[in-house]
C-alpha cells in the first residue's frame, strides 16, 4: 500500500485544515483594503495555496510560477532556475510569495528578491513549514504554518521525486523509499 512507505503522519487532515484556516483569517486581518495577489510556487504549494486562497475572506488575485532547485533529490541545489514566470502585472500590488517548505531558505529567497523587480507595493512569503534549522541564508518567512524537525516530508503537495503529492495528510517518508529510486 502507497502509505506503508510513510514512517510517522506529522500533520493530519483536520490539523492542516484548521491551520490553515487560521492563517486565512490572519491573512484577511492583515490585507484588508490592500490589493494582495497570490503567487503559487508550482507545483508543491498548489495543495496549500489553493485552501489558502479559500479561507481567504477578500478580493485576492492569483498566479504562478514554476521555478526549480531540487532536481530528484532530498537537498537543494543551490541555485534556483525559473521555467514558468508570473503573467499577472504586479505593479503596486501586494505580493505574497506562497510555497509548500522553506528549507534551506534558497527558493523563497531568490524567488522573493526577483519579485520585488515588478514594483510590487510589499512582498511577504508563506510557507505550510518550516525547517527553520536548516536556512543556509539568514531568510526569515513571514508566515508559517508549521515548524517542522529537519526530516524529509511528503503529502498535501510535497513530493518525493514528484511522488507523495496527493496524500491527504503531511508524513515522514521511511528511508527504503528513496533508497530505492
Ligand atoms: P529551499 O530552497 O531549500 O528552502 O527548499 C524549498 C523547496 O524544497 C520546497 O519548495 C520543496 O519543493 C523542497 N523541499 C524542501 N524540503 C522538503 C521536504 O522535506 N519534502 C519535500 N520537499 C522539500
Ligand atoms: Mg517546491
Amino acid at each position: 500500500m502507497y502509505t506503508d512507505k510513510i514512517k510517522k503522519i506529522l500533520f493530519t487532515e483536520e490539523e492542516i485544515k484548521k491551520r490553515v484556516a487560521e492563517l486565512g483569517k490572519q491573512i484577511t486581518e492583515d490585507y484588508r483594503d490592500r490589493d494582495l495577489v497570490l503567487v503559487c510556487l508550482l507545483k508543491g504549494a498548489a495543495w496549500f495555496c489553493m485552501d489558502l486562497n479559500r479561507a481567504i475572506d477578500l478580493p485576492c488575485q492569483i498566479d504562478f510560477m514554476v521555478v526549480s532547485s531540487y532536481g530528484n533529490g532530498t537537498e537543494t541545489s543551490g541555485s534556483v532556475k525559473v521555467r514558468l514566470d508570473v503573467s499577472c502585472d504586479l505593479r503596486g500590488k501586494d505580493v505574497l510569495l506562497i510555497d509548500d517548505i522553506v528549507d534551506s531558505g534558497v527558493t523563497l529567497g531568490a524567488i522573493s528578491t526577483m519579485l520585488k523587480e515588478h514594483s510590487p507595493a510589499s512582498v511577504k512569503t508563506i510557507a505550510l513549514c518550516d525547517k527553520a534549522d536548516r536556512r543556509i541564508n539568514g531568510f526569515k518567512c513571514d508566515y508559517v504554518g508549521f515548524v517542522i524537525p529537519d526530516e524529509f516530508i511528503v503529502g498535501y503537495g510535497l513530493d518525493f521525486a514528484q511522488d507523495y503529492r496527493n496524500l491527504p495528510f503531511i508524513g515522514v517518508l521511511k528511508s527504503s523509499a528513496y533508497e530505492r529510486k
